[in-house]
């Protein structure tokens, strides 16, 4: 019962974040008869999109939901003053590991070397390869040996949500969204705005006991 109250927040972020693998399994064929050799399924998805397109917008769409996510545990923690290292770093992961999937999908479906036929791959990869060193430090056990230069590492996270952003743009997908939800983030994060909120919370916390 403790266990379960100690880890409580990253447990649900990693059953939200595994549920819609689901999804992606009933739309991909696995077959180990002769070897293993994965295909995508056919005439599983309802609407107008190829399966391939289906995969491509959930896995795509869960990575940027992700990471969007992520950025914005500083905010929250900043107005609220609620902050769990273990979430955040389960919501990190999560965006790591669908952003691979998604990446692994489109390998899959075009081969790698289509990666470098367009610019907004190129950013999406460039996104695909800041990820994996953040993928692997996001521990307590790096965090402990990295000290400072954790924290360094870890902000190049803006940079890959800059890039997917731009990445999901040039396709013409959602990202408006997206962007605001950061940029708004970003804005809590001045130093000028972020005083303000944290007055005004320990203000709030000082009156409220009495009232
Ligand atoms: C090597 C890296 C990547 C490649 C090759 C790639 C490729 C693609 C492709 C082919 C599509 C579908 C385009 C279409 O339907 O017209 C797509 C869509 C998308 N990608 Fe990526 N992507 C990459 C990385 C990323 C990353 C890092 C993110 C976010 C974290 C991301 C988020 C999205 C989103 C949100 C969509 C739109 C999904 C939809 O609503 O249909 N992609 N990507």
């Amino acid at each position: 019962m403790n266990f379960l109250k100690k880890n409580f927040g990253w447990i649900i972020v990693a059953i939200l974040a595994s549920l819609p693998l689901l999804v992606i399994f009933k739309m991909i064929n696995v077959d180990f008869s002769n070897g293993l050799s994965v295909s995508f399924a056919e005439n599983v998805v309802g609407n107008d999109k190829t399966t391939v397109e289906m995969l491509y917008h959930v896995s795509g769409e869960f990575a940027i939901r992700w990471m969007t996510a992520v950025l914005t545990c500083t905010p929250v923690f900043i107005i609220f003053g609620i902050n769990n290292l273990f979430v955040r770093q389960a919501m990190g992961i999560a965006t790591a590991i669908w952003s691979l999937i998604h990446f692994a999908i489109f390998i899959a479906a075009e081969g790698f070397l289509e990666t470098f036929s367009q610019v907004n791959y190129v950013l999406g990869f460039i996104a695909i390869l800041i990820l994996i060193p953040l993928l692997f430090t996001s521990n307590r056990k790096s965090m402990k040996r990295l000290k400072k230069n954790w924290k360094k590492l870890q902000s190049f996270a803006y940079v890959a949500v800059l890039l997917s952003l731009i990445h999901v743009a040039i396709l013409d997908k959602t990202w408006m969204i997206y962007a605001v939800i950061v940029g708004l983030g970003f804005i809590i994060r001045i130093p000028v705005v972020k005083n303000k909120f944290v007055i005004f919370r320990k203000n709030r916390k000082a009156v409220s006991p009495s009232s």
